[in-house]
């Protein structure tokens, strides 16, 4: 039931996505922010298990990434592809799609970090450049729990190569955007060995979640904190309380990226410096990523189902002006191809319908 939720709102994200009109719905989304190089798409590969997101120091992310994960167990589609060779890592029961390329399946999730580099510099350019058309990514498998994250460009404070001299404005307009919606979560990423009173993420997020209701902070490079000092006291709510709470992280440094080393040992590595750690081993249960995204499925969760007598009532909203619309048009012409207002009301009924279902279907166990 839960996961029927949330493969709803994903479908009905992409069908406003697709038509390229106004979203009526603010439908909920874990939103990440932190500054330049605090390990935010670090922490996003980390609760994928995959390496697809260009990382590394600078401006590396320069396009907000709509990445829909969905849990999808093997027996739902048997049958492997025609020429079924999987090489490597290739896995035929995990894959990307982009909504620019439909219908083409990327089981390499080299491609896909390739795929996203190379559409960052179709819109924005080399030059480091900013734009905020998203990048829309599902990622199936059975080893994610269905999720919603957007990854965004950090904060920045100084314009680098030719990027305009307003850039940190620009990055700042773009993440308001994505925070200041009541239904977004936002995943507030701080580098532990950096002072958390200053962190950017958590001053952007206290500008519209001043009670911290939504927020919840990570805290990475939890390695790199100077020796006999932790993050107990942050953990502890002793000094910036978060209603949600702070988990911290261990990702891959730098050198490990260079040296390739895999996610599933830099998983290992982190669950080991948790447990062995003075400092965290009676508490390694509530830290490292693992943890962390069950907890954001929670979280996502209860804010679906808080929210969906308002989301219910703004999608049946729209749906009756689309219906009112469709009237006006008469009867309907040709195949409709490249009709916005075909379209939108080909696909918008039918998700209603699929949301209706999930919602009226199990409503005892919904919030009235
Ligand atoms: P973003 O700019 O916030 O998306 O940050 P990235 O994920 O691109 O990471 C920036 C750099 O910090 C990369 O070189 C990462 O390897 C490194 N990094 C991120 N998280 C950690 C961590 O927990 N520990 C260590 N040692 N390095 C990290
Ligand atoms: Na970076
Ligand atoms: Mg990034």
């Amino acid at each position: 039931m839960d996961e029927q939720l949330i493969k709803t709102v994903n479908k009905l994200q992409d069908a406003f996505s697709t038509v390229g009109v106004h979203n009526p719905v603010d439908l909920p989304q874990i939103v990440v922010v932190g500054s330049q190089s605090s390990g935010k798409s670090s922490v996003l590969e980390n609760i994928v298990g995959r390496d697809f997101l260009p990382r590394g120091s600078g401006i590396v992310t320069r396009r907000p990434l709509i990445l829909q994960l969905i849990n999808r167990t093997p027996k739902d589609e048997p049958k492997k592809e025609q020429n079924g060779d999987f090489k490597g890592e290739e896995n035929p029961n995990e894959w990307g799609e982009f909504l620019h390329l439909p219908g083409k399946k990327f089981y390499n999730f080299n491609e896909i970090r390739e795929e996203i580099v190379n559409d960052t510099e179709a819109k924005t350019g080399k030059n480091l450049g900013i734009s905020p058309i998203p990048i829309n990514l599902r990622i199936f498998s059975p080893n994610v729990l269905t999720l919603t994250l957007v990854d965004l460009p950090g904060l920045t404070k100084v314009p680098v190569g030719d990027q305009p001299k307003d850039i940190e404005r620009q990055i700042r307009e773009m993440l308001m955007k994505y925070i200041s919606k009541p239904n977004s979560i936002i995943l507030s990423v701080t580098a532990a060995n950096t002072d958390l009173a200053n962190s950017d993420g958590l001053k952007l997020a206290r500008e519209v979640d001043p009670d911290g209701l939504r927020t919840i902070g990570v805290l990475t490079k939890v390695d790199l904190m100077d020796r006999g000092t932790d993050v107990i006291d942050i953990l502890a709510g002793r000094v910036i309380p978060l209603r949600l709470g702070y988990v911290p992280v261990v990702n891959r440094g730098q050198k490990d990226i260079e040296t390739k080393k895999s996610i599933s040992s830099a998983l290992d590595n982190e669950k080991r410096f948790f447990e062995n750690h003075a400092s965290y081993q009676s508490k390694a249960q509530y830290c490292g990523t693992p943890f962390l995204a069950r907890k954001l499925n929670m979280i996502l969760m209860h804010h679906i189902k808080a929210t969906l007598p308002e989301i219910k009532a703004k999608i049946s909203n729209a749906l009756t002006k689309y219906e009112n619309e469709l009237h006006q048009l008469g009867e309907p012409i040709g195949d409709g191809s490249g009709d916005v207002s075909n379209m939108i009301l080909s696909i918008i009924p039918e998700f209603c319908n699929d949301f209706s279902l999930v919602i009226e279907g199990k409503s005892n166990d919904l919030p009235a």
